[in-house]
């Protein structure tokens, strides 16, 4: 079969998610499993999104609205640009395939940080790109050296910020320095998958750089975090109007489903779901914080809802003991950042679970 597919994917590593509850529940054969590994939002989604899907279920007989009409009227009034500017996707994912499938001839570069989300590695792979990937300076984008790898070939670079998995974020003036560095001819994504949870007056007010005529950028955004909707699968794009319009031919008709769209609009119109959100993340960050210093093991100041910690120790046996404890968190060999855990914020009765798990595991490894 391998003769029969594309040649470049025969480099494509599948992306390996969190582990679902569900699997853990029926490979370990034990109940009350909380999860800390996909940086959802706990809290679950607001009242007001409830109350829209169960009103909208009695039409999932009808094809969605293929052109996300209210919500991106909705997103448009929200940043102060016309719905041309806005795309929606079936997750913020479905975008970063869809600019790779629309603009990436073979043999073209694309730029990623190191460590970054992985999925920009596997959807360039399997578009065809070769990635270049830049190591991070001190767990942050290194930018100077992002800015020199930059190459007659590099057709795309996306930026994380903040950066999963390690969490800190690239301040305006070095994006906008290193922004000015980009070729006209690049196409910049820069994925704000947790901007909601960011409490620094240098983060970047990014949406305006979508305007610009000598740059082509692609802001993304989800609903997946903050808004509490990753079961089902919606994200957005502001970028300019020809942009958009590229996307929009290489997207299937219905790409964003109906309930995904009447809870995303329902989703916006609740800011007080999201403040609350991010208000839980922040109170509980600090207890984290304090848990690790105690405990002597480095972690990465973080600005989205999960932190990464070295934990000195064979991450993969404490991943399987923590397991075993009914908590699953991340380890991050994909990311080769051996030694090192990352684990998402949840409800504070779930973090004080994990705070007793972990401990106890680290107690008991010592190497
Ligand atoms: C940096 C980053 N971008 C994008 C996504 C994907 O978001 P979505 O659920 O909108 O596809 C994630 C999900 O974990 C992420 O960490």
């Amino acid at each position: 079969m391998k003769r029969l597919c594309k040649q470049n994917l025969h480099n494509v590593k599948p992306y390996i998610p969190g582990k679902p509850i569900e699997e853990v529940e029926r490979e370990l054969g034990i109940k009350n499993i909380i999860k800390m590994a996909s940086n959802e939002n706990p809290l679950g989604t607001s009242p007001g999104v409830l109350r829209a899907i169960s009103d909208a279920l009695g039409s999932i007989n009808r094809y969605p609205d293929a052109d996300c009409y209210y919500l991106k009227k909705a997103i448009s009034e929200k940043y102060s640009v016309t719905s041309e500017n806005v795309f929606v996707g079936n997750g913020s994912d479905e975008i970063f395939v869809l600019a790779l499938r629309a603009f990436i001839h073979p043999g073209e570069e694309v730029l990623v940080a190191d460590p970054t989300f992985l999925m920009y590695n596997i959807a360039s792979v399997a578009e065809g790109a070769a990635v270049c990937s830049v190591p991070m300076k001190n767990m942050r984008y290194d930018l100077e050296a992002m800015a020199q790898a930059i190459t007659d070939k590099t057709k795309m670079i996306f930026i994380a910020n903040p950066d999963n998995p390690v969490g800190s974020y690239v301040t305006e003036d070095e994006l906008d320095k290193f922004i000015d560095r980009v070729p006209e001819k690049v196409l910049i994504i820069l994925d704000e998958a947790y901007c909601e949870f960011v409490d620094a007056d240098d983060y970047p007010q990014a949406i305006g750089l979508a305007d610009r005529s000598d740059k082509n950028i692609i802001i993304t955004r989800t609903f997946s975090k903050a808004y509490g909707l990753a079961g089902l699968r919606v994200g957005y794009g502001i970028a300019r109007r020809d942009i958009v319009e590229i996307l929009n031919k290489v997207r299937e008709p219905f790409n964003v489903n109906s309930i995904a769209q009447v809870a995303a609009l329902a989703a916006l119109k609740d800011d007080n779901h999201v403040k609350k959100s991010v208000s839980l993340v922040w109170e509980e960050k600090k207890r984290f914080y304090k848990f690790f210093k105690e405990l002597n093991l480095e972690y990465v100041p973080s600005y989205t809802n999960f932190i990464l910690v070295n934990t000195n120790r064979n991450s993969k046996k404490i991943f399987r003991e923590i397991l075993k404890r009914g908590i699953i968190i991340r380890e991050m060999s994909a990311w080769r950042l051996d030694g090192f855990i990352r684990v998402t914020i949840g409800l504070k009765e779930e973090n004080d679970r994990f705070f007793k798990a972990f401990k106890e595991v680290i107690e008991a490894i010592t190497g």
